[in-house]
């Protein structure tokens, strides 16, 4: 895989790479990193492949992944309690935003997990977690691992990905060259590192959140188990949630794919 090889990866010394795998051809990293993570593998395991021939989206989609692009996961034991899970995506998007405007790509958030350049998705991000039975005398429930997966479009054209029913951009589109995986990958670990580490401290990453998002503000239809849901996304909560204020009243929102309505028109007035 070009630019990426275990040592190289191992060599930036980066605590979310304490254990590597680097993959030709997988099914999906998300698959493997599972696998490692039942069998007891440390926090800080990473698994990266050139291709995956079984890449999973969001709500079970298939998530394209030819040769070029970034396809990872992650292992991650963190500490905090269960509760805390739905942060990981909001956390996580804020690090890759951060890495990417690094490489010279400016990003917007779409909630929950997409990574948007121009308005075309350019990254995706899955967050999966497995709680622990809540034991000890506080009696709560904690993560007994979370595999967070990294969809990177990054040195391939959009076309490649063959993506027929939304607008996908690719780095190499955006920036007009390749970039080197292994210094994009050093941006990745180590912004999504620095802002795991302040999950607990919400407020903090939420403010970030809020200033490079461009879900609040709009009107939105989100479809959720079978329903839909229409309102403005008001705000992001400090449990993760988006809060949509609703005809209905404000709902809380942890999952869902969402829709940006069109505006109506405003119409001016002649003073
Ligand atoms: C989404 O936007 O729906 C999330 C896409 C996540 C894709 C990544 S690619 C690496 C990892 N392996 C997978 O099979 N999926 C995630």
């Amino acid at each position: 895989m070009s630019g990426l090889s275990r040592e190289g990866i191992e060599g930036l010394r980066n605590p979310l790479a304490r254990v590597v795998e680097v993959h030709g051809a997988l099914t999906s990293t998300q698959e493997r990193a599972r696998e490692l993570a039942r069998s007891g593998t440390p926090h800080g395991s990473l698994v990266i492949a050139g291709v995956q021939t079984g890449g999973r989206g969001r709500l079970g989609r298939h998530w394209g992944s030819p040769a070029g692009g970034l396809w990872m996961s992650l292992v991650l034991r963190p500490e905090f309690e269960a509760g805390f899970a739905a942060r990981i995506t909001q956390t996580a998007a804020v690090g890759v935003a951060r890495a990417l405007g690094e490489v010279g790509v400016e990003v917007r958030i779409k909630w929950p997990n997409d990574l948007l350049a121009g308005g075309k998705k350019i990254c995706g991000i899955l967050a999966e977690s497995m709680v622990r039975n809540a034991t000890g005398p506080a009696k709560v429930p904690r993560l007994e691992y979370v595999v967070l997966g990294v969809g990177m479009n990054a040195n391939l054209d959009p076309e490649d990905l063959r993506v027929r029913d939304r607008e996908v951009t690719t780095i190499r589109s955006e920036v007009g060259h390749d970039v080197d995986l292994l210094s994009l990958l050093r941006a990745l670990l180590s912004n999504i590192d620095d802002e795991l580490g302040r999950i607990e401290d919400f407020e903090a990453v939420l403010e970030e959140w809020r200033n490079l998002n461009c879900t609040l503000g709009e009107e939105v239809r989100v479809r959720r188990f079978g329903e839909t849901v229409e309102g403005r996304a008001v705000d992001l909560t400090p449990e993760g949630a988006l809060l949509l204020a609703t005809p209905g009243g404000a709902v809380e929102l942890f999952e869902g794919e969402i829709e940006q309505m069109v505006r109506e028109p405003r119409l001016e007035s002649g003073d």
